[in-house]
C-alpha cells in the first residue's frame, strides 16, 4: 500500500514537464508550420489523462527553428490537448549535445546496457547541464508555491536540483520512464556523481520496476553511503545529509477501456478488413516499434525466418506484420539500424516468399491510432522482443484490444512488462533466436482454450493496474493529491476538441 505524501496542499496546478511536449513542430505538404501529435511512451501515457485538468505542460517542440505564427499554432495546441504548452526553446547546439548527444549517445544506451554504443563526449555534459537549467528557469517562472510539479525522463535527471539552486522549495515528483542501470553500468559515467546526487533532491523518484528501484538504491549506497535507506517493498525513505526523500516502484499503464472502446469501434473494422484481406487465411503475428537499438527487430525478423526453418508448417500459414515507426533519424547509428532491419526483412522474404504468400510485410512509418488498434484487433501473436525496455507498452495495449480474449503475447523478459505479464505471456529471452523460434510454434498450435484463459487473466491484471490507477499512485505518493482532485475546467469540454483530433492523430510508442 502506497502511502501519501506528508505535507497535502490544497490548491495548485499540476506542472508536468518533459523533454518532448505531446505534440512537435512540422510542416504540411505547402511547407506551412503545423503541430503534429508527438511519439513515445511518456507521450502516449500521458496526454489523454491530463485533458481538462487545468494542467501545465512544458517541454519542447521537437525542432531549432520557431516559425512565425508558432504562438497562435501553441493556443490552438493548448484548447485541442486540453492543457496550457509551454515551450522550452532549444538551439542547434543545444539539439546536438544535450539531446542527441548527452540523451541519447549516453543515458539512453547506457541504461539500456547497451555500454559500448555509450558516446562519452566531454563536451555534452555542460550541455546537458545547461539545458536542464534552461528547463528549471521556464518552470520557475511559471509555478506559484501550491503547484505540483512533475518532471519525467532520463534527460530531465538535474531540473530537480536546478530548481533547488533557484531557490524552489515546493514538492518535486520525478518518473523515470526508461530502465535504470545495474550498479557496474552506472558507475562507467564519468559525472556519475553528480547525476546521483541531482536526483536526491526530488521529494518523489518513481521507477517502473522493482528491479529499476533496487538498481537504483544499490547506486546510492554505494556512491553516496551517507544516505540512510528505509523500507521495503515499493516504497523506500531515503535520508541524505541535508534532506529526506522518497523512491518507489510505479509500473506505468495504458487506458485499457479507452483501447478495449476504440478496438470495438467501427472505425477500427474498417481497417481491420482491409488487414484481413491481405492476409490470405494466414495467421498474423504483429511486432510494432519505435526505431530504436533497445527493441530487437532484426532479431525478432531472424526468429521469424528460423521458425520458418524448423517448422516448414508454418510457411504460407502465418505472417509477420513488422511496423517500424521513425525515431531519432538525425542520429547515424539509428539510419545504419533501418538499414540492418530492411536486410533482414529481405533475407527472410527472398528465402521464403511464394507466389501469393509474402512472409514479412514491413512498414516504416508511423500508425494513425485507428489503424494501430485494427492491428491489435487482427494479430493472432503479439511478438514484443525488446532487449532492454522500461515498461513497454505495446504489450499491454495488445492485451486491452483482444476484446474477445483470444491471441498470444509473446513477450521479452526484459521488457518492464514481463514483472506484471510473465504468468501468462509466453516470455522469451530476446537473444535467443531459436527460442524465440520456439515460442512462435508454440503461439501458433496453441489450444484455442489456453489462449482464452491466458488472455482473460492478462487483461484482468491490465484493468486492474491501467494509467489511471498509475497516476493516482503517483500522484498520491508524490503531492498527497489524485487526479480527481485537480477539477475539471470549464474551458474545455469534449464537445471542443475538433472531430477526429484525438481518435485520428498518429500513435506514439514506446
Ligand atoms: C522513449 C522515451 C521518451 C521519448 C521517446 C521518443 O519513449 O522514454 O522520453 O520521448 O522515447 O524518443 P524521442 O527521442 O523522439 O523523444
Amino acid at each position: 500500500m502506497i502511502q501519501d505524501a506528508p505535507e497535502a496542499q490544497q490548491e495548485g496546478r499540476l506542472i508536468v514537464v518533459s523533454n518532448r511536449l505531446p505534440v512537435a513542430l512540422d510542416a504540411d505538404a505547402a511547407g506551412h508550420p503545423r503541430l503534429v501529435p508527438g511519439s513515445g511512451g511518456l507521450v502516449t501515457a500521458l496526454s489523454p489523462v491530463l485533458r481538462d485538468r487545468g494542467g501545465i505542460w512544458v517541454g519542447w517542440l521537437g525542432t531549432s527553428s520557431e516559425p512565425e505564427g508558432l504562438s497562435e499554432l501553441v493556443a490552438k495546441g493548448n484548447i485541442e490537448s486540453g492543457y496550457t504548452l509551454h515551450t522550452v526553446g532549444l538551439t542547434q547546439d543545444d539539439i546536438d549535445g544535450f539531446y542527441r548527444g548527452f540523451s541519447n549517445e549516453i543515458l539512453w544506451f547506457l541504461f539500456h546496457d547497451f555500454i559500448l554504443l555509450c558516446n562519452f563526449d566531454p563536451s555534452y555534459w555542460p550541455s546537458y547541464e545547461c539545458v536542464n537549467r534552461k528547463f528549471a528557469e521556464t518552470v520557475a517562472r511559471l509555478a506559484s508555491p501550491e503547484d505540483y510539479i512533475w518532471i519525467h525522463d532520463y534527460h530531465l535527471l538535474l531540473v530537480g536540483r536546478e530548481l533547488r539552486s533557484l531557490g524552489m522549495n515546493q514538492r518535486l515528483g520525478f518518473f523515470l520512464h526508461i530502465p535504470f542501470p545495474p550498479v557496474d553500468g552506472f558507475l562507467k559515467v564519468p559525472w556519475r556523481r553528480e547525476l546521483l546526487e541531482g536526483l536526491l533532491q526530488y521529494d518523489l523518484l518513481g521507477f517502473q520496476t522493482v528491479r529499476d528501484t533496487t538498481n537504483f538504491l544499490r547506486c546510492v549506497r554505494l556512491l553516496v553511503p551517507q544516505t540512510r535507506i528505509q523500507g521495503a517493498g515499493s516504497i523506500f525513505t531515503l535520508r541524505t545529509a541535508d534532506r529526506e526523500l522518497r523512491v518507489g516502484t510505479f509500473p506505468i499503464s495504458v487506458d485499457f477501456r479507452g483501447f478495449a472502446k476504440r478496438a470495438a469501434s467501427g472505425t477500427t473494422d474498417v481497417f481491420a478488413d482491409q488487414i484481413s484481406r491481405s492476409l490470405n487465411h494466414c495467421q498474423l503475428i504483429l511486432g510494432i516499434d519505435r526505431l530504436d537499438h533497445t527493441k530487437g527487430i532484426p532479431q525478432r525478423i531472424m526468429a521469424f525466418g528460423e521458425a520458418l526453418t524448423d517448422h516448414p508448417e508454418l510457411r504460407r500459414r502465418i505472417t509477420l506484420f513488422q511496423v517500424v515507426v521513425p525515431s531519432r533519424m538525425e542520429i547515424s547509428r539509428y539510419q545504419s539500424l533501418k538499414e540492418e532491419i530492411e536486410r533482414v526483412v529481405g533475407q527472410v522474404n527472398g528465402r521464403f516468399t511464394q507466389p501469393g504468400w509474402t512472409p514479412v510485410h514491413y512498414m516504416f512509418r508511423p500508425l494513425a491510432a485507428p489503424e494501430l488498434v485494427a492491428y491489435y484487433r487482427m494479430a493472432d501473436i503479439a511478438l514484443v522482443t525488446p532487449f532492454k525496455d522500461g515498461m513497454n507498452l505495446i504489450a499491454k495495449e495488445y492485451c486491452a484490444c483482444r476484446v474477445h480474449s483470444d491471441g498470444v503475447l509473446i513477450l521479452s523478459e526484459f521488457a518492464g512488462a514481463a514483472a506484471q505479464l510473465h504468468r501468462d505471456a509466453l516470455i522469451v529471452n530476446p537473444f535467443d533466436i531459436k527460442g524465440i523460434a520456439k515460442a512462435i510454434h508454440v503461439a501458433f498450435t496453441m489450444d484455442p482454450s489456453e489462449k482464452r484463459q491466458r488472455m482473460r487473466r492478462l487483461r484482468r491484471a491490465i484493468q486492474r493496474n491501467d494509467v489511471h490507477r498509475w497516476l493516482d499512485n503517483f500522484l498520491r505518493a508524490a503531492f498527497a493529491r489524485t487526479m480527481s482532485d485537480f477539477r475539471r475546467t470549464g474551458d474545455f469540454s469534449p464537445s471542443y476538441y475538433p472531430s477526429g483530433s484525438q481518435s485520428d492523430q498518429e500513435t506514439g510508442l514506446s
